[in-house]
């Protein structure tokens, strides 16, 4: 979708505050360069106090006081925070836990996303919402929902899995063959015998659930999300076809629903971005952390994304996470636009004076009256009025792809395989590599057309299709490199085991089959020997081992410990025009530092610039022209060497060769040459 600016502004909650108040937030936001606002995503109280009486008057002032000062208006639909006369309708509209307990009212998202009841109450306030806003000049898109997540375990979802279940299978005997239900005799003769998947614990014999059943749950809580977002969706587009709609998600390190599945139905993508809130007290926040969220948010439909809700303030329900250090809000928030985001949405406007997050601190504290923040958010506002033209619609462009596939992620919640061993965790090991070199990536999906690639990872890619591997012969052929990690093509989609050598499917491509695999237990490591080439280090590997039989491939490392010492640890294969490298192990960032930039090399990855330690660098281009972002993540001045004549957008002026960026500042450069024409 193309936006016709960098929209700037702010989460807003004018129920919170009396209305007096409205035209001084609405001046005060335009002072600091806002050109749009949310709200309304948890107001269904204030909007429906009683059922059936409708007050959207309170809105209504709201809205156009801030259209007075040129602000736009994105609503929530607020069907994550029902009204409590709703709830109180039937007990079983809440969610029930994992454990088997039901919640009750008190917080937000407690709704049983199946509930028809409450299916027919998020129809009734989201027409209504629909009727009274759908011709407001003010009004541009709309959010459905907030954070969509959490799996139901209640009866009424177990109904509805075990028709879910019916429309995926043929019928029972089906179904009892893929799952492998003959073991332990748990062969199902009813569809409504099918139940839903025990957690790991919460029995008294703790087993987990059948690894077939669970992972079709989690996929059936996912479609059911999928669902329940496109009920609000198609009343939307039925009577705002101007309109656009979008969901705040939770970035990479949410696994519980299938993004790419919840992105498909939306116009754009949106995501929350908290880079230390109060669960987070590390003394420094790891900036490749957020820049995964944004390059996995950006690929969810390829394509630019808005932050929804950006960090401008210490967080906190219980307690309050360390502050925000002058400058960080403002980078934090360029980096987003330097990765793709076409708006910057600060969450919130005002720090609240009551309710579960009094602690969660906006861009105003409690008190309302301007300050540091305040003045760092408005600084910014300024630079994106000034530069937002120039940025905008301008794209991302990456020669690295990196996989990752949310029925691996539900898998590895099913059976994690290693205690040491986590999906998020090697992912991120992986990305940092190119992340701490300034080579630009993208997460996308196994599904995606890679040829425009010239590179792409594949972290361990445990539940494996035969179109994922058709999808990565075709770009090898062709002479795309490819990299897999271990514990690859381990399962099918029912989640069994597949029935040949690992890694399964993915074997001819790689030319190797894994004789035997080892679970390292915590208090064992082994290690690898690269000896190839140039490549010649060696690295611990904790958690996963392979024992790999070249098959057409080239050995490249061995182990150097215990009854597998001398064997293949991993390989090279030629295929076609391109290249495999089988990693059978689950390393370490070191590792991957090491075998990554060996390949950069082979493969020519560019890094656009040398740069220090802590200074990120991203290009976005608008056309032929790049848009360089330098991001100086570190507390000290850094000193940047250009290799061309550039212009620095913000202030206009032309820069030399050799900048130096204050801490936690940044810059935004254009090529001289291009600037004039
Ligand atoms: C987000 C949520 C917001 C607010 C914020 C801070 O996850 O969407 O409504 O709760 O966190 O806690």
């Amino acid at each position: 979708m193309k936006f016709n600016k960098l929209y700037f502004g702010a989460d807003y909650y004018p129920e919170h505050w009396p209305e007096e108040r409205f035209s001084e937030d609405a001046k005060l936001m335009k002072a600091a360069g806002f050109n749009v606002v949310r709200m309304a995503e948890f107001a269904w109280s204030k909007m429906e106090p009683r059922e059936g009486q409708y007050e959207f008057d309170w809105l209504d002032r709201a809205i156009n006081v801030l259209n007075e000062q040129d602000i736009q208006i994105v609503l929530g639909t607020p069907t994550a925070s029902p009204p409590a006369w709703l709830m109180a309708k039937d007990p079983e509209m809440f969610m029930v836990k994992e454990d088997g307990t039901r919640l009750g009212y008190g917080n937000r998202r407690e709704y049983c996303p199946n509930h028809s009841m409450y299916r027919v109450y998020t129809e009734k306030i989201v027409t209504k919402m629909v009727e009274r806003y759908k011709d407001h000049p003010a009004v541009i898109g709309w959010q459905i929902d907030n954070e969509f997540g959490a799996r139901c375990y209640c009866d009424t979802c177990r109904a509805k899995f075990q028709e879910w279940l019916q429309a995926r299978f043929k019928n029972l005997d089906e179904l009892n063959e893929k799952w492998g239900t003959v073991f332990w005799g748990h062969t199902f003769s009813d569809w409504l015998e099918i139940p839903i998947p025990l957690r790991l614990g919460s029995n008294p014999l703790d087993t987990s659930p059948n690894p077939g059943l669970a992972l079709d749950y989690f996929r059936f809580m996912s479609d059911t999300y999928v669902n329940f977002q496109k009920v609000q969706i198609d009343i939307i587009r039925r009577n705002c076809p101007r309109h656009f709609i979008t969901h705040n998600l939770m970035g990479f390190k949410y696994p519980y629903l299938n993004y790419f599945d919840l992105a498909e139905d939306l116009d754009f993508v949106s995501w929350d971005n908290y880079c230390r809130t109060q669960w987070t007290m590390e003394a420094d926040v790891a900036p490749s952390i957020a820049a995964l969220n944004h390059d996995a948010m950006r690929g969810l439909k390829r394509a630019n994304f808005w932050v929804m809700e950006q960090q401008s303030g210490p967080g906190g329900w219980e307690m309050v996470s360390a502050s925000t250090k002058p400058g960080e809000i403002r980078l934090w928030a360029y980096q987003a636009i330097a990765r793709g985001a076409n708006a910057i949405i600060f969450f919130r406007w005002r720090t609240c004076r009551f309710g579960t997050e009094e602690y969660w601190h906006g861009v105003l504290d409690h008190h309302g009256i301007p300050g540091r923040r305040y003045k760092e958010v408005s600084k910014m506002g300024a630079e994106i009025n000034q530069i937002g033209e120039k940025i905008n619609g301008s794209l991302v462009k990456s020669t690295v792809a990196i996989l990752q596939s949310y029925d691996t992620r539900f898998a590895f919640q099913i059976q994690n395989v290693n205690p040491q061993f986590k999906y998020e965790t090697h992912f991120h090991d992986i990305y940092k590599v190119f992340y701490e070199e300034n080579i630009l990536v993208d997460v996308i999906s196994e599904k995606d057309d890679f040829s425009g690639y010239k590179l792409v990872v594949v972290p361990t890619m445990y539940v494996l299709t035969k179109e994922t591997v058709e999808n990565l012969e075709k770009f090898v052929q062709a002479g795309g490199y490819v990299v897999f990690t271990g514990l690859t093509g381990v399962k099918d989609l029912n989640n069994t085991v597949v029935n040949q050598k690992l890694p399964g499917l993915a074997s001819n491509l790689s030319g190797v089959e894994v004789e035997e695999y080892v679970s390292i237990p915590l208090y064992d490591e082994n290690e690898i020997q690269f000896l190839y080439q140039d490549l010649e280090e060696s690295y611990p590997v904790q958690s996963w081992a392979e024992i790999l039989e070249a098959k057409g491939s080239v050995s490249i490392a061995t182990y150097t410990k215990d009854f597998f010492a001398d064997r293949t640890a991993a390989t090279i294969n030629t295929f076609g025009k391109g290249r495999v490298v089988y990693l059978g192990t689950i390393g370490t960032y070191e590792y991957y530092k090491g075998v990554i930039l060996w390949l950069a090399k082979l493969v020519n990855l560019h890094t656009a610039f040398k740069v220090p330690k802590g200074v990120e660098v991203t290009e976005r281009w608008q056309g032929e022209k790049k848009i360089v972002f330098f991001l100086n993540f570190t507390d000290q001045n850094q000193l940047i060497e250009l290799n061309g004549e550039f212009i620095d957008i913000i202030n206009g002026c032309r820069v030399g060769e050799e900048i130096s960026i204050a801490g936690r500042d940044l810059l935004i450069l254009t090529l001289l040459n291009l600037e004039e024409t």
